[in-house]
């Protein structure tokens, strides 16, 4: 028998969790109108709504906080930041920012994206939302088929796809990003030879390439370990090539910084550069702190050093594969990506009685609740609007470094005895929604009453 992989950690600090009973989370799931986003985090038993600045800080990053220097120029904290972010990317230009959707806004107003294009393997909602709000169009050339195919590294681009564009858009292509991992395609990875091979057909375009580079270790993690050519490669090593195929990078530090906020941004390009501290301090800060305190800084550059131990990436992949294995189990169709920081289940499949727009996606985030107070995030029709053949997800985010393996085998058992009352779960009807991004405040209610869902 193989061992166990190890939960790297011990745990020196707990947060206890309330219970809540079947029929107090009717009440509460009533009171915030079926929209899990209006729920209080105390009535949640298990929070899996995002793997975004919910992971735990270890005692060398509270040690850190504590030498925080909040000095407004030239802080302590921010040379510490400093150094590790360029030595990490190798970027003479770096910036912090609150979060990652902080830099993408100033990426998206210093490039002059008036009547552009930007394309992508997959573009996060917030990337998308400041590509559109810049006055350019956002493309996503991703691997067709990418959530049915059973393959490593469907997080990549269609390089043919992306050529063609290349060419056809020419002088309106503004930027390319790749997103390492692909959390629009199911958190999927892309492999070293894809970036490698993007970024070529971007260097030959003449067309800037930046990294959303928010789950870079994850990525460097799936390389490592499912890339032939790249086995065993040191860890560092792969990060830093994914960089270095890059013109500049935004990151989100609510990811692999494992911190609860922050962000960054970097370039090569010393007058890009200007151009961005000029807007930074516009909008978030002087360029030594960005919008964040010392302490944040000292955090997020600690929180960069730890993300890379391989004993935290290997146990971080087990765990999401073991959640997949209990989904699985449980009778739950899930997208088998090769991905760490969510699993997301095909609640179209499960649920065939419902029709896209019936939100069958929602339809599950609900049940869970009910019968378990777990959390989960509808991505599908309530998120997008009803368009194209878009797969009706729902993601089970993973915090990093919170839950221990008693959590995600509650969580299958949940999932279980969802599973069993499948067919009876009503659809889903939204009946007041906001004029835009409707899945955090909108309304909705149950076509029919929630069938009892014993446990
Ligand atoms: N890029 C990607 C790929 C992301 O997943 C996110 C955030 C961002 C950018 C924006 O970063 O939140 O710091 O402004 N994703 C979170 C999620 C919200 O739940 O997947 P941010």
């Amino acid at each position: 028998m193989p061992r166990p992989i190890i939960e790297p950690f011990r745990i020196k600090m707990v947060e206890p969790i309330r219970m809540t009973t079947p029929a107090e989370r009717a009440r509460i799931l009533g009171d915030a109108r079926y929209n899990l986003f209006g729920v209080r985090a105390e009535d949640v038993i298990v929070d899996l709504l995002t793997d975004s600045g919910t992971g735990a800080m270890s005692a060398e990053q509270w040690a850190a906080m504590m030498r925080g220097d909040e000095s407004y120029a030239g802080a302590r904290s921010w040379f510490r930041f400093e150094e590790t972010a360029r030595s990490l990317t190798g970027m003479p230009f770096v910036v912090p920012t609150h979060q990652g959707r902080a830099a993408e806004r100033i990426l998206c107003s210093v490039m002059g994206l008036e009547g552009g294009v930007v394309l992508s393997n997959g573009l996060f909602d917030t990337t998308r939302a400041n590509v559109e709000a810049a006055g350019a169009r956002g493309i996503d050339l991703g691997l067709p088929g990418a959530l049915d195919a059973h393959r490593p590294f469907g997080g990549g681009f269609d390089l043919e796809a992306l050529g063609r564009e290349l060419s056809e858009h020419a002088p309106r292509v503004r930027f390319v990003v790749a997103t390492v991992t692909n959390n629009t395609l199911g958190g999927q990875a892309v492999s070293l030879e894809n970036l490698r091979a993007s970024a070529a057909l971007c260097r030959k375009a003449g067309v800037p390439i930046f990294l959303d580079a928010c789950r870079f270790a994850e990525n460097a993690w799936a390389v490592r370990r499912d890339e032939p050519a790249e086995r065993g490669r040191p860890l560092l090593s792969i990060a830093r090539e994914m960089f270095d195929l890059c013109d500049g990078f935004t990151m989100s530090a609510k990811k692999d910084a494992i911190v609860n906020i922050g962000g960054a941004l970097g370039v090569r390009d010393a007058a890009l550069a200007a151009r961005i501290r000029e807007e930074l301090v516009r909008t978030e800060g002087f360029p030594t702190y960005g919008g964040l305190a010392g302490r944040d800084l000292e955090a997020v550059a600690q929180g960069l050093h730890e993300v890379l131990d391989e004993a935290y990436l290997e146990y971080r992949f087990a765990a999401s594969a073991y959640l997949a294995r209990e989904l699985e189990a449980a009778g739950w169709p899930v997208i088998r990506a090769v991905a760490a920081h969510a699993v997301y289940v095909d609640a179209g499949a499960a649920l065939p009685h419902l029709s896209p727009d019936d939100l069958p996606g929602q339809t599950l985030v609900c049940a869970m609740y009910l019968a378990g107070g777990v959390r989960t995030c509808e991505i599908g029709n309530l998120m997008f609007g009803s368009q194209g053949t878009r797969k009706q997800l729902v993601r089970f985010a993973l915090p990093r470094r919170v839950y221990t393996q008693s959590h995600v085998d509650y969580v299958g058992a949940v999932a279980r005895d969802v599973a069993a009352v499948a067919r009876r779960l009503p659809a889903m009807r939204v009946v007041e929604e906001p004029p835009s991004l409707r899945h955090f405040t909108a309304a909705m209610a149950p076509a029919a009453p929630f069938p009892e869902i014993p446990a």
